[in-house]
């Protein structure tokens, strides 16, 4: 069995979940069902990045300790991947003794080797974005963006991270590992990044700046960086466990560089490990054009979804809709949309009327198929071409075209019904009609039953609910049950499913 190791980028407990992190948490499942799916031995990890000067000021503003505030935080990011259906094998949180005991080691190998030095540094400082900035990052009338809220400047000793010493090596490693960033087109920008020199990486804070972090082991009177402290997660959680290095490391585009691409492979190097095998890396979703964030104030809720629409609606949503790497915009109309029209019309309608017609026709007792003529054999083609496509759309990532070949085939099953039109079968007491009505019974059911095995790992609720209703229970090997064959003759089939019931308006979750 191949071992595959994967990770969330583990996020900041400092507000509540959007649904930009439950996609990266559904995307990074649906890629470790998949694995799991194909025969490889999964561990899939996720978690909560708990240290740093923003934490500490979220929890100051409610005057609670930190720590009582990451307890509540990191607990609603838990029970959001149980509603997500997330199967993580684990879930890290930077508070652990686990994690810090090994962010301490590393930080104090590092030491030892000369990696890290003391100086003392001039500088202007961004509290909101916790780090130093330059001149290059002034506007051109001198003032600072935005983004960095108050600038304020700084005198005082920190430790350095030689990153510059390994600037040279980085260049080479990312030209001779064209597959280190997906998609490739990120590669480009991350070599871009690199024309100019690095600087050092500050990893240190003072105490008096900030308390609300892990203490460096060789100088107690200053915290780590919690950028430094954070990447280590990937590794720290499976430091026991002969894992690393990770087969990805799924991240935001926003991550990306510096942190990702040149922080956590050259703190690796550094410290004697391999880097990730590679960087999987997502756009955002968008709100009226900008990124959906906890500061504006709007981001979406992903509980209302689920409660409103159940897990997998929400799931098939996020995957269908995102280019994975792209952005996209949200909007409630287009989920609707999608809900209706391929969840509800298309797939609802087809476990429907399978269900119905049989339990009608067949007393409920699924057919074997008799006839081959023309209709059959077009779906039976188009199931083979479907087939052939989904594996190895889904291996390359991009999973909302191998649904949208699903719901193809599911929209292609539908029109075929209407060409046999069973209820026109039933009524005649030819043989060769109900011949043809036992062949379509068992064909519609058949195609049903291979639609959503293809998105077992999407919507793996709603394929297990529907596998149910046909009396069906799937075999172990998952490519096996992507062969159209006899496996539903004789099933015993439940009369009726609910499953995407339509919205009751106003559906407007907020
Ligand atoms: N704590 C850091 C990550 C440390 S990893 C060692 C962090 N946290 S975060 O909470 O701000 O973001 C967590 C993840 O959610 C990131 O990968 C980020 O890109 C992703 N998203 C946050 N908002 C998003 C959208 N609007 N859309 C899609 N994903 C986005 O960064």
């Amino acid at each position: 069995m191949k071992s595959f190791y994967i990770t969330t980028a583990i996020d900041y407990a400092n507000g509540s979940p959007h649904l930009g992190h439950a996609y990266e948490k559904v995307l990074t499942d649906v890629i470790a069902r998949f694995r799991r799916q194909m025969g490889d031995k999964v561990y899939f990890l996720t978690g909560t990045d708990e240290h740093g000067q923003k934490v500490q000021a979220s929890a100051r503003k409610q005057g609670v300790a930190p720590q009582e505030y990451v307890d509540r935080v990191s607990a609603e990011f838990k029970a959001l991947c149980a509603r997500l259906d997330i199967s993580n094998d684990d879930f890290i949180r930077t508070t652990e003794s686990r994690h810090k005991t090994v962010v301490r080691d590393i930080l104090q190998k590092l030491f030892d080797r000369g990696e890290i030095y003391q100086a003392e540094y001039r500088g202007f400082y961004s509290t909101r974005q916790e780090q130093f900035l330059q001149e290059k990052d002034r506007l051109p009338d001198g003032s600072w963006p935005e983004i960095y809220g108050e600038v304020t400047q700084i005198v005082e000793k920190n430790y350095f991270f030689r990153l510059q010493k390994y600037q040279d090596w980085l260049i080479d490693f990312l030209k001779t590992h064209e597959d280190f960033i997906f998609p490739k087109y990120r590669h480009k920008q991350v070599l871009e990044f690199l024309k100019e020199p690095l600087n050092d990486l500050c990893i240190s804070r003072p105490k008096e700046r900030l308390e609300w972090g892990i203490s460096l082991p060789f100088d107690e009177n200053y915290v780590t960086y919690v950028w430094f402290d954070a990447l280590l997660n990937y590794y720290s959680a499976v430091a026991d466990k002969g894992l690393w290095p990770a087969d990805f490391n799924v991240i935001g585009k926003d991550i990306l560089v510096p942190p990702h691409a040149v922080y956590w492979p050259i703190m690796l190097h550094a410290s004697g490990l391999p880097p990730p095998k590679a960087l999987l890396v997502h756009g955002w979703w968008l709100q009226g054009g900008a990124k959906m964030s906890k500061s504006t104030g709007e981001a979406v809720s992903p509980l209302s979804f689920i409660d409103q629409f159940g897990v997998d609606a929400f799931r098939y949503f996020l995957i269908r809709e995102m280019n994975v790497g792209q952005d996209s915009e949200f909007t409630v109309e287009q989920f609707l949309v999608r809900y209706n029209s391929e969840l509800a019309n298309n797939l609802g309608n087809l476990v429907n009327r399978t269900l119905n017609m049989t339990t009608r026709f067949a007393a409920g007792v699924l057919p074997a198929a008799e006839v081959t003529e023309e209709p059959e054999r077009e779906l039976h083609e188009l199931w083979a071409k479907t087939r052939a496509e989904v594996v190895p759309l889904c291996e390359n990532f991009q999973f909302h075209t191998a649904l949208e070949r699903g719901m193809a085939f599911v929209n292609a099953t539908n029109a075929y019904i209407e060409k046999r039109a069973p209820w026109k079968l039933g009524k005649s007491t030819e043989a060769k009609d109900q011949a043809l009505l036992r062949t379509s019974l068992a064909t519609m059911a058949e195609a049903l039953r291979l639609a959503v095995a293809l998105m077992l790992h999407v919507t793996p609720s709603t394929t297990r609910k529907i596998n149910e209703v046909l009396g069906y229970t799937p075999g172990a090997l998952w490519l096996d049950e992507l062969v159209w064959g006899a496996k539903l003759n004789g099933a015993r089939v439940a009369p009726a499913l609910v499953l995407f019931p339509r919205p009751t308006p106003p559906a407007k979750p907020v």
